[in-house]
């Protein structure tokens, strides 16, 4: 018996991660593209097509498969874009979203909600899963109305929060790659002041929906590392961990040219899916090593330890 898994939205960071994973693990696996042109996914843009057109009817859920999941991470997750496109983005990320939903839903798809944790205020920090939500950006609150509907239409599904997601390849988009990158071209890392954050590695994201499928979790659920930093201090640790230094600049989101605004203390008590999954999540210091390693094999310029 093999489980099924729709990875709308593969040609992004967390799908990719969770598509290569899903593969390696033996998934029967279909992925996603929108304006990305990799051939090993198949076209789907959330606006205009039907998932139908993408999802051949031998994936349905049958009797001899375990399980037919999707998971979603089709969006345009940058917060001064819902801002500035306030239609366009609450079009995409929640009437659209959810349509599909009630679609995969119908065909006894169970399906992945990746969320975030700019549904909170981010002024009381160490968020668990009982805690109301109260976002105070629009990328918040877009996320908070899907998660509103999973609760009452499909509490049956799953919903998976994140905090920031970091990778150990240079070459990916991620917090630690911008980051890398300003200190190569100006020699400064601007960050947010005063934002607490629970960094979370990519690849565990990954083995997170792997190991929520396997488990059969339904509900809300925190996905998130036990470790928790400023955006400062995490960024001192990543130049500590490359070998290398910068200045580390904190700014306020006005002085940084920020649009919408940002939640403070955003970090999340994932005590909850650790307990219901056994998973144990990768350190910073682990993910700077090995960010490190790759930046010296592909740069030649940082020496290993
Ligand atoms: N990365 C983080 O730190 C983080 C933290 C918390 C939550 N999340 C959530 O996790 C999810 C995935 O984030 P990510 O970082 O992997 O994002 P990403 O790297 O920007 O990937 C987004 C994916 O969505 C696809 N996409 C964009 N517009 C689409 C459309 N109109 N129709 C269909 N697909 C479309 C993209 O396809 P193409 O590239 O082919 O256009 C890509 O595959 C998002 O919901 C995000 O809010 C991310």
């Amino acid at each position: 018996m093999t489980h099924k898994l729709l990875v709308i939205g593969a040609s992004g960071l967390i799908g990719r991660h969770v598509f290569t994973l899903a593969q390696k693990e033996g998934f029967d696996v279909i992925g996603t593209r929108c304006s990305n042109g990799n051939p090993a996914f198949r076209p789907y843009n959330l606006l205009e097509d039907d998932i139908a057109d993408v999802m051949p009817a031998s994936f349905l859920p049958t009797s001899d498969a375990a399980s037919c999941h999707a998971v979603i991470c089709a969006a345009v997750p940058k917060i001064d874009y819902c801002f500035t496109h306030r239609e366009e983005s609450r079009q995409m990320h929640v009437e659209r979203t959810l349509r599909l939903v009630k679609r995969l839903d119908a065909w006894g798809v169970k399906t992945i909600y990746i969320s975030s944790d700019t549904v909170f205020d981010g002024v009381r920090g160490y968020y668990d899963e009982s805690m109301p939500p109260n976002p105070i950006c629009e990328y918040g609150r877009q996320k908070a109305d899907v998660e509103a509907a999973y609760e009452e239409f499909f509490p049956n599904h799953l919903v998976l929060r994140l905090s920031v997601i970091v990778g150990d390849d240079p070459a990916e988009g991620h917090i630690l790659s911008r980051w890398h990158q300003s200190r190569v071209a100006t020699g400064q890392i601007t960050c947010i002041e005063g934002q607490i954050l629970s960094p979370t590695y990519v690849g565990d994201v990954a083995e997170g929906v792997i190991r929520s499928i396997e488990g059969n979790l339904s509900g809300l659920y925190h996905l998130a590392n036990s470790e928790f930093f400023t955006g400062e201090e995490l960024a001192r640790q990543f130049l500590f961990g490359l070998g290398e230094s910068a200045k580390v600049i904190p700014k306020t989101p006005g002085e940084i040219g920020l649009l919408d605004r940002r939640p403070q203390k955003t970090y999340l008590n994932g005590s909850r899916f650790r307990q219901a999954t056994a998973m144990s999540f990768t350190s910073m210091s682990e993910v700077f090593r090995r960010f490190r390693q790759r930046a010296g094999a592909e740069e030649g310029q940082i020496s290993l330890l």
